[in-house]
């Protein structure tokens, strides 16, 4: 258990209003997913794992190591601004994943659903690559947002309408580092 000290020490003493998920909670419910994960596919069915950066980073890595397939790991990156798709309606990616997508199982490993406009700007560019199969993983769904273009197949937590800080999930770039998730003082 992280005490409040470790807690300063990386917050910089930024008031946290409560933790939300400790790090216990996330790391028996990332193994489950793992397993989930692991009994979706059948034995000797490679999966490419696709993380769309930043914030899956810590997710990802953790639950790469709880999926018993063969898996290779790729990551994204998109532009979040409004302005960033192509006239044919691709999402503006900043890093391209270097791995070939077609007649392969991906998995798109998101750190939280929220609005859905990544999810549903993404998931029809990913479609077009033609993989065998792809699907949504992600850790948190607020379950917001009004018509997500597909819902994720694996959910870790139902999360809370708060902004969420922690595992990944930043505030203005900060807090990626803390080993559980917290919401944040408005
Ligand atoms: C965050 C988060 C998700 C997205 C979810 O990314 O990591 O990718 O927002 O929100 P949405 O459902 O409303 O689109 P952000 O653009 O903040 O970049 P980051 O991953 O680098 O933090």
């Amino acid at each position: 258990m992280i005490d409040s000290l470790q807690t300063r020490a990386r917050t910089g003493g930024a008031s946290l209003k409560r933790i939300v998920y400790t790090p216990e909670q996330i790391a028996e419910r990332v193994r489950e997913m793992g397993a989930e994960i692991t009994n979706s596919y059948p034995e000797g069915e490679p999966i490419l794992l696709l993380g769309l950066l930043k914030g899956s980073f810590i997710f990802m890595s953790d639950l790469a190591r709880e999926i018993a397939r063969p898996a290779q790991v790729d990551f994204l990156v998109a532009s979040s601004y409004g302005s960033g798709t192509t006239t044919s309606g691709d999402v503006k990616l900043l890093y391209d994943p270097s791995a070939e997508l077609k007649d392969r199982h991906v998995i798109l490993v998101e750190d939280i659903v929220d609005s859905g406009t990544t999810i549903n700007r993404l998931m029809p560019m990913l479609e077009r690559r033609q993989p065998k199969s792809l699907e949504l993983c992600a850790l948190l769904h607020k379950h917001v947002a009004p018509n997500l273009v597909k819902e994720p197949r694996w959910v870790g937590f139902d999360a809370p309408k708060e902004f969420l800080i922690g595992y990944g999930l930043d505030h203005s770039e900060d807090f990626r580092n803390l080993p559980f998730i917290a919401s944040l003082d408005a």
